[in-house]
């Protein structure tokens, strides 16, 4: 069975704890196609060269998850050349055997239109802020400020920017726990995978 859930969306919208839960729900691979940019943005020399290189050890550093390594992906994300070079990945993952679950920002844009379900789950800045400084602390204007400069670049970068594919279900998690997210993320695969076996 092929079956691919696209999950896009900005920073701290709670697309990777989604798409973790869906993975376990229904079985299906999941791949966090953030990691790979982050990987490549923290390898630091040529982002292009590092991309085409990238190691099962290089997706494995402990320091991926931080704020900086995140900001340092959103930069090499920009760059055509190293999009191209993970593509070909992302693709064969998305239509492997046995379902996948992808989350990044182009996966239902660019990487697998075709996907049987694409969700594009947001929040405000505010909150997403908010999530994101309850699990790294610091200064809570400076996390505001980084969410923002995140968004804005992912949004208007020229190649595959952050949007919602033209047929992605909209899930706006602002005023929703994660569990009640989760619940309606799983209520909508179940309901496409279906009437996908049955058309
Ligand atoms: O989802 P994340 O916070 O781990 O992503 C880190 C950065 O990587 C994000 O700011 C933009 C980039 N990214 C991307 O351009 N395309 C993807 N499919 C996933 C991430």
């Amino acid at each position: 069975m092929i079956f691919t859930v696209a999950i896009d969306g900005p920073a701290a919208a709670g697309k990777g704890t989604i798409s973790r839960a869906l993975a376990a729900e229904f079985g299906f691979a999941h791949l966090d196609t953030g990691l790979l940019y982050r990987a490549v943005g923290a390898k630091g020399g040529d982002p292009e060269l590092a991309a085409q290189n990238l190691s099962p050890e290089d997706l494995a550093r402990p320091d991926l998850r931080s704020l900086e390594a995140g900001q340092a992906a959103s930069r090499v994300a920009v760059l055509p050349a190293v999009r191209a070079a993970l593509t070909e990945f992302q693709r064969r993952f998305a239509r492997r055997p046995g379902g996948a679950v992808l989350d990044g920002r182009d996966i239902g844009t660019v990487i697998c239109p075709q996907a049987e379900v694409k969700l594009y789950v947001t929040a405000s800045a505010e909150v997403r802020a908010r999530r994101r400084w309850l699990e790294v602390g610091g200064d809570a204007a400076q996390v505001l400020a980084e969410v923002r400069e995140r968004d804005d670049r992912d949004m208007t970068r020229a190649e595959a920017p952050l949007k919602p594919a033209p047929d992605a279900l909209v899930l706006d998690t602002s005023t929703m726990t994660i569990e009640q997210a989760v619940t309606e993320a799983i209520r909508i695969v179940a309901a496409r995978s279906a009437s996908s076996t049955t058309a």
